[in-house]
C-alpha cells in the first residue's frame, strides 16, 4: 500500500446511489472512493483500514456528483475519527474545495490542511427531526439483495430525489432482512405499515406516485421531535 492515498468522498444519499460508477472513476485515477452514507464503503471504515495497513497520509476530497452541497461535515467526521483513534499514525489532510461531478483527474493537494483531533460529531444544525411524513424501508437483506434490491433502492432514491421529496417528504432507509423473504424485494412504507413485494425496478414510478400521494397527508415527523429512550 502506498504511503499516501487520495480519498474521494461523496456525502449525500442521492450520490451514494451512483456508487458503482463513482468507485470505478476513483479506482481509474488511483484513488479510493468512500461514501458518508448509503451504499458503498464508509469513510471511517476505510480510514481504519488504511491506518491498519500502514498508510501514513490521506488526502480527503469531498465530491458532489449531482449538485453542489455543503461539505463541511465531511471534515467534522474526519476530525472525530482523528480524535477517537489517538494511536493511529495516519495523518488526515483535508481539501475543502469539492469536486463537482465524476472526477476525471486527481484533485490538487494544494491548500489541503491537516485535520486536528476534535470531537465534532454534534452541531446545532443536527438537532431536529426532518419534516418527513413517510419513512420508506427498503430491505437489503440477502434474499432481497439477490433479487435486485440494490438497483431498486438506487432507482427509487433517484426518482424521489428528482421529485424533490427525498429527506423533505420521505426518508428512505435500507435495512437488513425484514422476514417475508419469499416476496423479495420487500419495501415497507411507515407509519402506514404497508408491506409491498416483490417490488421491481419497473414498479418505481408507481411506488413513487404512491409515496408522493401519502406524503400529502399525515403529521411531519419534525412535530414530534426526538424523545429520550427512557421517556
Ligand atoms: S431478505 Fe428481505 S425480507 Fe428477508
Amino acid at each position: 500500500m502506498s504511503q499516501s492515498v487520495t480519498l474521494l468522498a461523496t456525502l449525500s444519499l442521492a450520490d451514494s446511489y451512483s456508487w458503482p460508477e463513482f468507485n470505478e472513476a476513483a479506482t481509474r485515477l488511483g484513488a479510493v472512493a468512500v461514501t458518508m452514507q448509503g451504499s458503498g464503503v464508509g469513510m471511517v471504515e476505510q480510514l481504519d483500514h488504511l491506518a491498519a495497513t500502514g498508510v501514513e497520509r490521506v488526502y480527503l476530497v469531498p465530491v458532489n456528483l449531482a449538485e453542489p452541497l455543503p461539505t463541511s461535515w465531511l471534515g467534522r467526521v474526519a476530525r472525530w475519527w482523528v480524535a477517537h483513534r489517538p494511536e493511529a499514525q495516519l495523518e488526515v489532510w483535508y481539501q475543502t474545495k469539492a469536486v463537482l461531478g465524476l472526477p476525471t483527474e486527481l484533485p490538487s493537494q494544494q491548500g489541503a490542511r491537516r485535520l486536528q483531533a476534535k470531537d465534532s460529531l454534534t452541531s446545532p444544525d443536527w438537532e431536529q427531526v426532518p419534516p418527513v411524513r413517510r419513512h420508506v424501508l427498503v430491505c437489503r437483506g440477502p434474499r432481497c439483495s439477490a433479487k435486485g434490491a440494490a438497483a431498486l433502492s438506487a432507482k427509487l432514491g433517484a426518482e424521489l430525489y428528482r421529485r424533490d421529496l427525498l429527506d423533505t417528504g420521505v426518508l428512505v432507509t435500507q435495512t437488513g432482512c425484514m422476514y417475508p423473504c419469499n416476496q423479495a424485494p420487500v419495501v415497507v412504507i411507515q407509519p402506514d405499515m404497508e408491506w409491498l413485494g416483490p417490488v421491481g425496478e419497473d414498479d418505481v414510478a408507481a411506488l413513487a406516485d404512491r409515496i408522493e400521494a401519502a406524503c400529502q397527508e399525515g403529521v411531519p415527523a419534525s412535530s414530534r421531535g426526538v424523545s429520550q429512550a427512557t421517556d
